[in-house]
Order: structure tokens, then sequence, then C-alpha cells
């Protein structure tokens, strides 16, 4: 596992995971960036999908975009912390992880790399520790080790959570 503070649509990995919206049809965020780097035809591939269940996660090309595919999954709308978030945080990186072995095997590549973004901590609000946590517990559990993820945060905030969860490293200034 890595961390990375950038834009999730300038790497050039396998994969850049969306989080996305249950449309698949583009929005704010890094959804917003995802799908106007990527360009129109994103779209029009996402539109045929018929949208993706909170949880679940769906595969497209990357058209524009440096990396070769976009994994879109769709995170809980924090709601309290009672509605079970938690599991459905835990399914977005579980699903995509499962698509992204899929992917991994059917391209036959030894090895591969996915970025996931901070899902679900911006717009849908959840707890940026909160859902780190989640994260990291997620990808270190699956342990695959032909899959090489990076975490990517675009936030000073998100960075410093992930260096702790991931690398033991608290920044002190
Ligand atoms: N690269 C990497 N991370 C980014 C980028 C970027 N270019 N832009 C934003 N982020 C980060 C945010 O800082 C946040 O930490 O992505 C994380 C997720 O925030 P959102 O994009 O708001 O996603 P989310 O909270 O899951 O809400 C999803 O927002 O954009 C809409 O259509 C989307 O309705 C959906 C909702």
């Amino acid at each position: 596992m890595k961390v990375l503070k950038c834009d999730i649509t300038c790497l050039d990995v396998d994969i850049i995971v969306n989080a996305a919206n249950n449309t698949l049809l583009g929005g704010g965020g890094v959804d917003g960036v995802i799908h106007r780097k990527a360009g129109k035809e994103l779209k029009v591939e996402c539109a045929k999908l018929d949208g993706c269940e909170t949880g679940e996660a769906k595969i497209t090309n990357a058209y524009k975009l440096p990396s070769d595919k976009i994994i879109h999954t769709v995170g809980p709308i924090y709601n309290g912390g009672n509605h079970g978030e938690a599991e459905l945080l835990k399914k977005s990186y579980l699903n995509s992880m499962g698509l992204a072995e899929d992917y991994r095997k059917e391209n036959q590549k030894e090895k591969i790399a996915i970025a996931f973004p901070c899902i679900s901590t911006g717009v849908y609000g959840y707890p940026k520790k909160k859902a780190s946590k989640i994260a990291v517990d997620t990808i270190r559990k699956i342990n695959n080790p032909n899959i090489n993820v990076i975490f990517v945060c675009h936030s000073d905030i998100d960075y410093q959570i992930y260096l702790k969860n991931v690398h033991g490293i608290k920044l002190s200034c």
C-alpha cells in the first residue's frame, strides 16, 4: 500500500477508482474531474450500465485518462453511522478490489496498480478518520500481493490521516 497526495486523474496506473453516485452519470468532486478529463465517451459507456447500487462497483474504459480502466463505486452517504454506512463503505472497497482482480486475470497481468480516492469523505460526508480506517483495514485484510494499492489524497488532512494509518507516520508540522 502507498499513499500519494495528487490529482488521481494524473496517475498512469492500470485502474483508478471513481467515487461515483448511483446514476454513474457524473457529478461533482472526483467524479466530476474524472468525467471531465476522460471525455464524453465515458458518460456514453456509463449510461449503458444502468446505474450502480451503493457499495457495488462497475468497470469502464478510461478514454482520455492515462489509466487503462476506471472502476466506479458508490460509497454510502454518511447519516450518523448507525445505518450500515461502515459495511457499505467496506463493500465499495471489497467490490472494487474484486473487479480489479478479475481485470488482472482477464488481461494476464502478473501485477497491477489501482488508485483509490477517499471514497465518501467529500460530498457524502463520511468522517475522514473513520473512512480511512475502513479503507486501510479492508485492503490489508484482502492482502492481494498482485495488486499494488495506492491511496490518493487530495487534501493535507487526508494525507496526514492516511500516512498514519498506512505507514504509522505522524507529521508534526
Ligand atoms: N483526485 C483525488 N481525489 C480527489 C480529487 C482528485 N482530482 N477531487 C476530489 N478528491 C477527493 C475529495 O477531496 C474527497 O477526499 O475525493 C474524495 C471524495 O470526495 P467526493 O468526490 O465528494 O466523493 P464522495 O464524498 O464519495 O461523494 C460522491 O459526490 O461528486 C459527487 O457524483 C458524486 O454524487 C457523488 C458524490
